[in-house]
């Protein structure tokens, strides 16, 4: 038993489990790199008031779950819990409102959240995440929706359902707002005593309750989706055609409600029944108001945000891809046999040797578990055998030619 042990909420992340991570990675890098989009990276902390401002102070993020702390100058800090209101502030920061507009961004990288850890949520967490700032146009939205698709679906993640819903605009979520809590206020009696105290704060969250008497209510409760009119309908029914003409498959979830205040319009969420209780692998939405309020010009955008570990879960057990091809095996010449090593890595193909002076029978085992495709026996007279780990097949090789002979059987 270890005296120490990672944090709670946290995790290792251990080298057999780093190739699937990077395949996420290498695969988003492609589809966005595709669209336009760079990729940006911004510190791990922030003034606490970005996110107090940018995300909300009603939000759970912002009331509950922030690690914040004061640094040694007295300034108060927070590691970042999410990364679209640390973009923004980079937007601004330089001067990327000057830019040709849209300006499109991509990051990854860790996240925190004081969450209850379970399965599929943790206190740090890693998010890929897509930011396309300076356009209003519905065909960013589609875009931004497809993208998310697209890597989901290409990293061979299925049974997604992908909720889609509308919040308006500032001006109808605020008169839709009033009459939702008049609803609330009409049913009292009936809502849970979280819900309850926050009919003032924070409505919408009743959507989300798992009380059942507040569910009883909430069926039949007014929604936004209903109250959309104008400049904000015409937005989400073209928003609508684009995702049907593209082919991408979306409900419409009018109750959809997401953990930040800085939405308007087009809100979504890709759930995968494969993941217990935290379904949701990824989401996002127009958050048009967010670079104004901090302090920049009125500047439409649009982005989301995946957790790379419930992707991971979502995928089918992903293979852990060993990237020795050669395991060099020898009796006697372990000089002669580190030189190979050395010799086959410059040369670009991955390569090791028994390092815990095993026999060589033992050497052999561990040229299997190794995962290499190919051993190289060196004999003590010198001549050296090529064996294909696959088949079993062996064959006497030219010990001078020893790279160019696997480079040819890969
Ligand atoms: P979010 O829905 O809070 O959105 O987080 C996005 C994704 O991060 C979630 O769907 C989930 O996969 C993952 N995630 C969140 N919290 C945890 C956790 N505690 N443990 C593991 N995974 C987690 C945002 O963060 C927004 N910034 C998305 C966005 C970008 N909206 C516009 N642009």
């Amino acid at each position: 038993m270890a005296s120490f042990q990672a944090p709670k909420g946290t995790f290792d992340v251990l080298p057999e489990q780093e190739a699937a991570r990077a395949a996420v990675l290498a695969y988003t890098e492609r589809v966005v790199g595709l669209a336009g989009y760079g990729r940006i990276e911004t510190p791990m902390f922030e003034d606490t008031a970005l996110f107090a401002r940018g995300v909300g102070e009603a939000t759970d993020i912002v009331r509950k779950e922030m690690f914040t702390f004061e640094d040694g100058g007295g300034r108060s800090i927070t590691l970042r819990p999410e990364g679209t209101a640390p973009v923004c502030r980079a937007y601004l920061e330089h001067g990327m409102h000057r830019l040709a507009q849209p300006v499109k961004l991509w990051y990854a990288g860790s996240f925190f959240r004081y969450e209850r850890p379970q399965e599929g949520r943790y206190r740090q967490f890693n998010q890929i995440g897509a930011e396309a700032i300076g356009s209003g146009s519905p065909l960013l939205d589609a875009e931004v929706v497809i993208l998310l698709d697209g890597i989901l679906r290409g990293l061979g993640i299925d049974r997604l359902k992908l909720k889609l819903s509308s919040l308006g605009s500032t001006a109808a979520r605020m008169a839709y707002r009033d009459e939702l809590r008049e609803y609330l206020r009409a049913h009292e009696s009936d809502l849970s005593e979280e819900v309850r105290a926050r009919i003032d704060l924070n409505p919408m969250r009743a959507f989300d309750s798992d009380h059942e008497r507040t569910r009883g209510v909430m069926a039949g409760a007014p929604t936004l989706l209903e109250r959309l009119e104008g400049e904000d309908a015409e937005h989400f029914a073209e928003v609508r055609a684009l995702l049907d003409a593209a082919g991408v498959a979306y409900e419409l979830d009018p109750t959809l409600v997401r953990g930040l205040d800085y939405y308007n319009r087009t809100l979504f969420e890709f759930d995968c029944d494969r993941l217990g209780a935290q379904s949701g692998v990824g989401g996002g939405g127009r958050y048009d108001g967010l670079i104004e309020m901090l302090g920049g010009p009125a500047t439409p955008a649009i982005g989301w945000a995946a957790g790379i570990e419930r992707i991971l879960l979502a995928m089918e057990a992903p293979q852990p891809q060993g990237s020795v091809e050669a395991f060099i095996v020898s009796a006697e010449q372990r000089e002669r046999a580190f030189a190979l090593v050395l010799e086959l890595r410059a040369a670009g193909i991955g390569a090791d040797l028994d390092l815990a002076g095993r026999s060589f029978k033992g050497q052999m085992k561990q040229a299997d578990r190794s995962g290499a495709r190919a051993a190289v026996i060196l004999e003590a007279d010198g001549t050296a055998k090529l064996r294909d780990m696959g088949s079993g097949e062996q064959r006497e090789v030219d010990p001078a030619r020893i790279v160019d002979e696997i480079r040819a059987a890969s």
